[in-house]
């Protein structure tokens, strides 16, 4: 019985000093594993002389209900200070502000480019995709320009090594496609997209840049319909007091050819350095479908006319934003483009 006594003794007082969960983990080994102190003294009941052994039983088993709570209530107790700790010493503040996430956005040629198709579908115009690859034939010989034509010399041309397929130069060889696609039912698109030209860059002209080209066909086509639909894209795009001027020019491709302005946002008209004292600012080349290109395109220009514009947003963007250099849009510079 003293044995008992003193058993309980030490394992209370060991169990004290444990101070973390490892030491209560082998104080448990030492008392209750195997060969542990506890799980041996209740093994020798049975030597006790038959007198003392009810008594003897009945100590050691309270010993081990004692020992063990004892243990459970050590174990809790080191959690919840392990638990209080880390709450103090390892503390979040919720209310600090959390890290941004950068967000994306849309070129500014994207942006520019879709509140051009949101104009003109609003005018009633749909949008027809057209090949960036071409050949010779479309890009020049069916909108009226065969070999050796003087005005190829207006689009300086990247030419692939197979013979007759090129960059295209400019949206317009795209009238043929959606002539031949739609004909002989009436036609309204705009056809946008990149084109390409062999050109020396500089801060006035880069290899690569977008066009819109327009195209309106149908049996009574007039330039009339041509001015209304410049003036209405002119006034939605750029404030309802623009003012737009016709001068006449000259492309292969349509008859008669003009050359659009408009007055200039700065100024109003009255001259300033966007538009060079002049009062006017270039938009677009357009003018009536040449009879050669309606019939190429499968029309029969006795019964057919057409309009047709072309445009470069990346020159309107510069006049907009007071942009003086073109080589930034294709130049993936952040400091620029994130200003849109
Ligand atoms: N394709 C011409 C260019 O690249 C622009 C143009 C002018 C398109 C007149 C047209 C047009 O459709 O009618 O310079």
């Amino acid at each position: 019985m003293s044995t008992l006594a003193s058993l309980e003794k030490t394992a209370l007082a060991e169990l004290g000093a444990c101070a973390d969960q490892g030491a209560l983990q082998a104080w448990n080994t030492k008392y209750f594993g195997k060969q542990g102190e506890v799980t041996l003294a209740l093994k020798k009941v049975g030597e006790v002389p038959q007198t003392e052994r009810p008594a003897f039983g009945r100590e050691a088993n309270r010993i081990k209900v004692a020992l063990t709570k004892a243990h459970d209530d050590a174990l809790a107790n080191l959690k919840r200070k392990e638990l209080e700790r880390s709450l103090t010493e390892e503390t979040l503040d919720v209310t600090l502000p959390g890290r941004p996430v950068q967000r994306g956005r849309l070129h500014v040629a994207t942006q520019v480019l879709r509140r051009i198709y949101a104009i003109f579908a609003d005018l009633g115009f749909q949008i027809y995709r057209s090949r960036e690859v071409e050949d010779d034939l479309t890009n020049f010989e069916l909108l009226n320009m065969p070999p050796h034509h003087p005005a190829r010399d207006m689009w300086d041309t990247f030419h692939t090594e197979t013979p007759g397929v090129l960059l295209r130069t400019h949206t317009s060889p795209g009238q043929i496609h959606v002539m031949r696609d739609l004909c002989p039912r009436p036609i309204r698109v705009i056809l946008p997209g990149m084109c390409y030209r062999y050109e020396q860059i500089t801060t006035r002209s880069e290899i690569m840049f977008h066009q819109v080209e327009g195209l309106a066909i149908g049996e009574r086509v007039t330039m009339t319909d041509l001015k209304g639909t410049i003036v209405a894209f002119a006034r939605r795009r750029f404030g309802e007091e623009r003012q737009v001027r016709i001068r006449s020019s000259y492309f292969p491709f349509t008859e008669p050819s003009i050359e659009v302005d408009m007055d200039c946002i700065v100024c109003g008209g009255k001259g300033c350095s966007l538009c060079k004292r002049t009062g006017w600012l270039e938009i677009m080349g357009a003018g009536m479908v040449h009879p050669v290109v309606l019939r190429n395109g499968g029309y029969d220009p006795a019964k057919f006319s057409g309009f047709a514009f072309g445009m470069g947003p990346q020159r309107i963007t510069m006049l907009m934003y007071a942009i003086d250099d073109i080589r930034v849009f294709w130049a993936n510079d952040l400091r620029f483009l994130s200003q849109f």
